[in-house]
């Protein structure tokens, strides 16, 4: 099927980044994607935007296509229609390893960690994409210098230490606590300072003071870059986002901002149920 535009054109012709069309102030452009697996729609006609500044949340019930729209935004899945636009050019024919240079980084659902490599040396390979030495010295072994080492384990110290887990520097991820990982994860995620990060199901598996932290966090990041989440824990997402998505069977049901998603009726009713009734974030002070 041919890729089309939101205004229903055809999609500008195939290279790695070609031209968008319209100018627009969001880092992300999602516009108009649709996927099937084998004759199972996932995602129909999806678009959403992000930017520097807010945070978005992505929600809807399992299966509803969140972490599919995630792999089509890195790349991992194609879709069959519409496009994704990074700082105004079609990313096209893109992979996963391309997004640390594009400025996007993504931290997977659960932890995905890699388990033969301590904390640091997990957190280094998210700042390989920000190291300065080039191919021909990786290939020769000759990468990183040592002075180039240095300054990349010192950056990766301080993204452990900014998630309060640098103590676990040299430990392996199998032997440390899971929401001790998902602190690692998402340094490995923010040690690049990406323009762009997405996070899926971040507050999974932590416990109340952790997603706490985890929201001030987020807070933190919102003025640094783009902020996606996709997020089950409805307390944390109307707390933290400024704008949410709401999928349903990979369609959009919903779109505003906390208050508008935890009024509607088509939300509360055909999808979140109770659980959208979480009290407003000030009424918690
Ligand atoms: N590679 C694939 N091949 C076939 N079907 C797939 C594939 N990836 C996902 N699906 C199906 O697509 C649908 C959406 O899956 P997805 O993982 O995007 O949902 P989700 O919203 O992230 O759910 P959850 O909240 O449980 O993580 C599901 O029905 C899933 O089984
Ligand atoms: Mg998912």
């Amino acid at each position: 099927m041919t890729a089309t535009t939101a205004d229903g054109l055809p999609a500008a012709p195939a290279a790695d980044t070609a031209p968008a069309a319209p100018a627009t102030a969001a880092g992300l452009v999602v516009e108009n994607v649709t996927v099937s697996f084998g004759g199972l729609s996932v995602l129909d006609n999806v678009s959403l935007t992000s930017s520097t500044g807010e945070i978005v949340g992505v929600i809807g019930p399992n299966g509803a296509g969140k972490t599919t729209l995630f792999n089509v935004i890195c790349g991992f899945v194609r879709p069959q229609e519409g496009r994704v636009v990074w700082r105004g050019k079609q990313l096209r024919h893109h992979h996963p390893y391309d997004l640390a240079s594009l400025g996007i980084e993504r931290t997977l659902q659960g932890v995905g960690l890699f388990q033969g490599l301590d904390a640091l040396d997990n957190v280094l390979v998210g700042a390989a994409p920000v190291a300065r030495s080039g191919l021909f010295s990786a290939l020769f072994g000759l990468w990183p210098s040592s002075r180039e080492e240095r300054r990349l384990r010192d950056q990766a110290m301080e993204a452990l230490d900014r998630m309060g887990v640098a103590e676990y520097a040299a430990r392996m991820p199998s032997t440390l606590p899971y929401p001790v990982q998902k602190r690692i994860a998402l340094a490995r995620a923010l040690v690049s300072q990406p323009a762009l990060v997405m996070m899926d199901e971040p507050a999974s598996g932590l416990s109340a003071s952790d997603i706490s932290e985890l929201a001030e966090l987020l807070g933190a990041l919102r003025s640094e870059m783009g902020v996606l989440i996709v997020e089950h824990n409805m307390d944390l997402v109307m707390a933290t986002c400024d704008r949410i998505v709401v999928l349903d069977f990979g369609k959009v049901i919903a779109t505003g901002v906390p208050d508008e998603i935890r009024a509607d009726p088509v939300v509360t009713t055909a999808y979140l149920g109770e659980a959208v009734e979480s009290e407003p974030a000030d009424a918690r002070d």
